[in-house]
């Protein structure tokens, strides 16, 4: 009976975290840690000529300073291709790529002591020739292999778009263009390292313990077995956390190095080059239909950034050619490399700049053609998934426009532009569609019924506090048949059974069904073992007529017929009873198209005189399958529109064409919304049962939430105020 999985519990790890007993990675009490302080470029391209170290080394408590001159050398490791193998910067020559790339550690008693002697390196560069601007550069553009770690191709072609457009009673084709974006979890980057003997320990804030361990073991050339990583709390990854960076491994050499564990922690300002961001966005959106509002034609062409040493594509067409179904669609992506660092997967990494371009553009084609855009998106709603011609799992898209305009009061909105004044004020409506792949990985967990009837269930994946400890033990306790709070779900740790990383949308899927199972396998044990117990009441039934419920085994024809799991374990001399699961995906993934929908909706309130931007309303409505806990749900999909705030207006990574630097590294600059900017937002969940998509039926909801948001403000700014900027963050100057 599945009596907790939906509930909106409370977080179990909740108590845990705000009385501070939730230890993340820089908080676990390592005894003799040294601190180590990177050393960053602060030129973009060229090399470290010389570092004169003497200062530093003789400065109070510091024990040691690594540059490209005395580094340990590592094996030669692969690197490019995959964006998990990526290029280290792990001073091994003394090449610059990008600014604020790593180029020395230095090593002390405390962290302040290593930030000084950092401070007294002195380094003397031979600067080149460089590039950071992405408009200066577009006829360098090059077409990657594909577009995004998914495998999708770079390019695609449906029909004939000529044709398309000759066929259209309007064509309009614009240029849109998103900033360079920087993730900004609270919890900056974070290793401890420690060696005993050949065993490497990990403490590290990553967003995959398991594919952390395979890096850094090929990286060091040993084993992946004589590498532990755990990690059981992150305070937010966004992707950022998602590969491993350079300064895992150095933490991992400096401390072999010294023979002591080394603890390493990443101010702000480093977080912005060396970890991954969301490259700028050029997008070309064109759009032809027919005068009644019917697509006929698509075209979305992305040129984005990557590095000189390696390849990352933000695939922002990839909506283009599944949420609308014009007969002729085609989308390109291409890349220009620039002389930063590797962009990497951001939130929702193609969905959500690429969202925000489609989305606009087919506000603009709404008001061409005079229909009403949510009108305009009935009208061309995709019954299967037009691309690759198969059926969806669910869609459930109609439901969340539906439900998402009711509680807007979408029907009350004033069709024309720069018509609602209130005061001082403009005021304006828009909506978007919202989306994102449910993805699914193999996934492993193991649940053990301990002595005392409670269970103790693990499995190594990843909470980044969004609710996995809370949603994990909901769907063990439902499997085994117990009370939530007779369960204990375990994490973080590469000694737990196999799993994958927590990026893509995918940990509810993939573990959530491996930690069923597993539930479901251990319910199957224990409930042999009753009735197959001489001295069970069960005994002598078939297994089929006994359940397991609030942690007794109850018959089902009589169910005074009962006894506790405690009881039975009692009889069985205390021992443990375990089981597992390998939770595959099979083939539904080639028979079905998968995505999670949703409908966002945006009122605006623009001053007339200083073009300042209030948010004043949001409302989302999401299908996402089977919602495993309400409470937790709501809360990451407002996060994730909280962040459509963000890109529509404030987050802007900005980079000094002169220097080649970030000029706003840090949080006073990078604006990011705060309380102030942030209104009344209400998230509706539409109820969606979905059979194929997981075995737990859940889509996953980390991502969505954060596609389609900033469009529906950009497309109600517009509606207040009658001006289309296509360039973001719209900020007041550009709208006056
Ligand atoms: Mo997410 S950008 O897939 O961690």
């Amino acid at each position: 009976m599945e009596t907790s999985v939906s509930q909106p519990i409370n977080r179990v790890d909740g108590p845990l975290k705000v009385t501070g007993r939730a230890l993340y990675t820089a908080e676990h009490p390592v005894p003799n840690v040294a601190h180590a302080v990177l050393i960053m470029s602060t030129i973009p391209k060229g090399r470290a000529a010389s570092m004169d170290t003497s200062a530093a080394g003789k400065s109070p408590g510091v024990l040691r300073v690594f540059t490209p001159f005395n580094a340990p050398k590592l094996p030669p490791s692969p690197s490019g291709g995959s964006p998990t193998s990526r290029k280290l910067n792990l001073l091994q020559d003394d090449q610059i790529l990008y600014s604020n790339q790593p180029i020395g550690l230095v090593l002390a008693d405390t962290f302040e002591n290593a930030t000084r002697g950092a401070e007294l390196v002195h380094i003397r560069y031979a600067p080149q020739p460089f590039n950071v601007v992405l408009d200066k550069d577009l006829n360098s553009a090059f077409t990657p292999e594909k577009a995004g770690a998914g495998g999708d191709p770079a390019n695609s072609s449906r029909g004939d778009h000529q044709a398309g457009v000759a066929a259209a009673a309007a064509y309009s084709e614009h240029l849109y263009t998103t900033p360079i974006q920087t993730h900004n979890p609270m919890e900056p980057h974070a290793t401890i390292a420690v060696w005993e003997g050949s065993k490497l320990t990990l403490y590290d804030a990553t967003q995959g313990v398991f594919s952390d361990r395979q890096r850094v073991a090929q990286v060091l050339g040993i084993p992946p077995e004589d590498v532990r990583v755990i990690s059981p709390y992150i305070g937010g990854g966004f992707g950022s956390k998602g590969p491993t960076w350079s300064h895992v491994v150095l933490a991992a050499v400096a401390a072999r190095e010294l023979n002591r564990p080394v603890k390493l922690v990443l101010t702000r300002e480093q977080m912005f080059g060396a970890i991954g961001f969301r490259g700028r966005t050029h997008q070309t959106v064109g759009l032809g239909s027919s005068s009644q509002g019917n697509l006929t034609a698509i075209r979305h062409d992305t040129i984005d950034q990557t590095s000189s040493f390696d390849q990352f594509v933000e695939p922002c067409g990839l909506q283009a050619r599944m949420l609308y179904p014009s007969p002729n669609a085609h989308t390109t992506h291409k890349l220009v490399r620039l002389d930063l660092g590797t962009p990497s997967f951001m939130r929702a990494p193609g969905e959500c700049p690429g969202n925000y371009a489609l989305e606009c553009a087919m506000d603009e084609l709404s008001y061409s053609l005079k229909l009403d855009p949510l009108a305009l998106r009935l009208k061309n709603y995709a019954e299967e998934d037009p691309e690759k011609k198969r059926p969806w799992s669910s869609k459930s898209l109609r439901e969340c426009y539906r439900a998402g305009a009711e509680r807007f009061g979408w029907s009350k909105r004033n069709p024309a532009v720069r018509a609602t004044p209130e005061g001082h004020y403009l005021v304006g409506q828009g909506m978007a569609t919202a989306c994102y792949p449910a993805r699914r990985s193999e996934s492993n967990a193991i649940a053990t019924l301990r002595p005392d009837g409670t269970a103790l269930v693990e499995a190594g994946t990843q909470d980044l506090g969004t609710g996995t400890y809370t949603i994990m033990t909901q769907i063990a306790a439902d499997a085994i048949g117990l009370a939530p709070n007779q369960v204990t779900f375990r994490l973080g740790d590469t000694d737990f059974p196999k799993t994958p990383v927590s990026g893509g949308s995918q940990t509810a899927a993939s573990t959530g069904s491996a930690v069923k199972m597993a539930g479901q396998a251990l319910r199957e044990k224990l409930i042999q073992l009753a009735v197959t117990d001489p001295a069970s009441p069960l005994h002598g039934l078939g297994a089929g007529d006994v359940t397991i419920d609030g942690g007794n085994f109850v018959s089902a024809a009589n169910p005074r017929k009962k006894e506790s799991l405690a009881a039975l374990m009692a009889r069985h001399g205390q021992n443990e009873v375990s089981a597992t699961a390998d939770a595959k995906p099979g083939d539904e993934q080639d028979r079905y198209s998968m995505y999670a929908f949703g409908a966002q909706f945006a009122e605006v309130r623009v001053d007339m005189d200083l073009g300042e931007i209030q948010v004043s309303r949001m409302v989302g409505a999401f299908a996402a399958g089977r919602i495993l806990n309400t409470k937790t749900a709501r809360s990451q999909l407002m996060g994730g529109m909280v962040w459509g705030i963000g890109m529509a207006l404030q987050e802007n990574t900005m980079v000094d064409p002169r220097r080649g630097r970030v000029v706003n590294a840090n949080l006073a600059e990078y604006h990011v919304p705060v309380n102030r900017d942030v209104p009344a937002i209400e998230v509706i969940l539409v109820h969606e049962d979905d059979p194929y998509v997981s075995a737990v039926g859940a889509k996953g909801i980390g991502e969505i939430g954060n596609t389609g948001s900033a469009a529906a403000i950009v497309n109600a700014i517009y509606h207040a105020t009658g001006k289309r900027v296509r360039d973001l963050p719209v900020t007041l100057d550009r709208l006056i």
